[in-house]
């Protein structure tokens, strides 16, 4: 039971630095942007960045399987995941076709979203703190 609880709290903390990882590497993405119309390393960067991110994403949707295997949580994170992996792999498919006037507002689209998603799972995990510190029942933490 112990084990089963551990289990799912390493689960949610896997799903939190995946996305705290994605957002990162989004914003990342939004700085060397700026330096790609202007210098080579800023190209260099921003390709490489573009790895960066899929990655972090396929990684996203991997931690939100794990953390919802069953009794760990709820399968919402997995839809999630999915979204921003379709997201991302669009997002590459048009910054190679050089479709910038796309590519430039998904990219803020996905760093809003990617935010959103930072920000929930962080306060969920504190409100789940703060009830057990107080006794009161959970409800579980995505
Ligand atoms: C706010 C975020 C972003 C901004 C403002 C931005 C901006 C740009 C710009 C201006 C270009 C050059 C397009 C051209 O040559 O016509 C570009 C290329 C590209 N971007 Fe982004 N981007 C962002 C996020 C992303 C993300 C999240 C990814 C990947 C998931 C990505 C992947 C690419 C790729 C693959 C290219 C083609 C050139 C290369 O391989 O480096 N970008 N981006």
């Amino acid at each position: 039971m112990t084990g089963q609880t551990t289990a799912a709290r390493g689960g949610r903390t896997f799903l939190k630095i995946a996305v705290a990882a994605q957002t990162l590497s989004i914003f990342f993405q939004a700085a060397t942007a700026g330096m790609l119309l202007s210098s080579s390393l800023g190209a260099d960067l921003h390709h490489l960045g573009s790895r960066v991110m899929w990655g972090s994403t396929a990684l996203y949707v991997l931690a939100a399987i794990l953390a919802w295997r069953p009794g760990g949580g709820t399968p919402r994170p997995i839809l999630h995941a999915t979204g921003f992996l379709v997201l991302a792999s669009a997002q590459v498919a048009l910054g190679i076709a050089g479709l910038s006037s796309l590519h430039v507002p998904l990219g803020v689209l996905m760093f809003g979203l990617s935010t959103l998603t930072l920000g929930h799972m962080l306060s969920t995990a504190r409100r789940g703190r703060s009830a057990i510190r107080s006794g009161m029942p959970q409800r579980s933490a995505t």
